[in-house]
């Protein structure tokens, strides 16, 4: 039996670095996890400080700033805590030969391809947010092509409210209820990522950019609501909205940045190295619609 890993978590207080650092805890990792309040990534200091002294078996960084239209407005932020600070913890990795997993986004597409985006496909990000990521990813890989950059997208679980959970809170408050319904993508659930990352933290030769999302047909957030929604009818949740109506991206006044229309990621070549299908979206949102409905 192998000894127990040490596993780094940096933002343990985000959604998907909370459900991790848990997920790895149960599989008997030992878990050391950062939330923001604790470290800073924009602070290389306190960074280097932090993480040098710390031994350590693997890192994953789900740490970032994730408000796609505060990057747009704060570039150098943006840079800072998606660029910058990546680098230095790869650096930080390598120095120690630990593993080092950077979760990364769809948002470094440009959105005009219909069909999934492979791994090889060229990254064209059009925002601030996309730009600082995609710099992240391949300043990770230049430090050493052996880590890996996970891309994910519209990421939803128990840790932190996302597009699910609003939804529902306002389908409970009202029949009102609109969501895009021209911009298109496959969720991603927290319980499920951790699954797929835990046997990566051991696996050196598995490096570069890898897709992880769950399978089924692209939808639309329109679609995404409109399910989560009949789940919770089925569930017997009380709602007062039962129908999504359709918005156009255009029609987002508050949004400052530009959004990629079209970003599914493919992930045959996750499948291809670890032989794990992900199951389709849809069932994944009603077994987190129903674990809500039943609180
Ligand atoms: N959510 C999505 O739909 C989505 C889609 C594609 C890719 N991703 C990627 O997935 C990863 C995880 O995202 P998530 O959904 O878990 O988002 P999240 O809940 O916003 O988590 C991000 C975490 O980073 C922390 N953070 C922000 N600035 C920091 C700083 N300067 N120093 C240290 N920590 C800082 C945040 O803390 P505070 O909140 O306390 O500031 C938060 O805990 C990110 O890399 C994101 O880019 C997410």
């Amino acid at each position: 039996m192998s000894a127990p890993l040490t596993l780094v978590v940096l933002g343990s207080g985000g959604r998907l670095g909370a459900a991790l650092a848990r997920g790895a805890a149960q599989r008997g990792a030992r878990v050391l996890g950062f939330t923001h309040a604790d470290l800073d990534l924009a602070c290389p200091d306190a960074l280097g400080r932090t993480l040098a002294p710390l031994a350590f078996d693997a890192l994953v960084n789900c740490a970032a700033l994730t408000n796609v239209d505060f990057c747009e407005t704060h570039p150098e932020a943006a840079f800072a805590v998606n660029a910058q600070a990546v680098r230095q913890i790869a650096e930080i990795c390598d120095r120690k030969r630990a593993r080092c997993i950077h979760i990364s986004t769809d948002y470094v597409f440009d959105g005009t391809q219909q069909t999934p985006y492979a791994e090889t496909d060229p990254a064209r990000p059009l925002s601030i947010y996309g730009k600082s990521k995609r710099q992240g990813e391949t300043g990770l890989l230049a430090v050493n092509p052996a880590f890996l950059a996970a891309r994910v997208s519209w990421v939803f679980g128990p840790d932190r409210p996302s597009f699910i959970d609003q939804i529902l809170r306002r389908a409970r408050e009202t029949a009102d209820l609109q969501a895009i319904g021209d911009k298109w993508s496959l969720p991603t659930s927290t319980r499920d990522l951790v699954d797929w990352l835990h046997p990566l933290l051991r696996e050196q030769p598995l490096g570069g950019l890898l897709h992880l999302t769950q399978s089924g047909q692209a939808c639309t957030w329109q679609e995404y609501g409109q399910h989560a929604l009949d789940c919770a009818a089925a569930a017997g949740m009380p709602l007062k909205g039962r129908t999504v109506g359709f918005q156009t991206l255009a029609s987002m006044a508050t949004f400052i940045a530009p959004r990629p229309i079209h970003t599914i990621l493919g992930t045959e070549k996750f499948t291809r190295l670890t032989g794990i299908v992900p199951r389709p979206w849809r069932e994944a949102v009603e077994e987190y619609v129903r674990e809500l409905a039943a609180r």
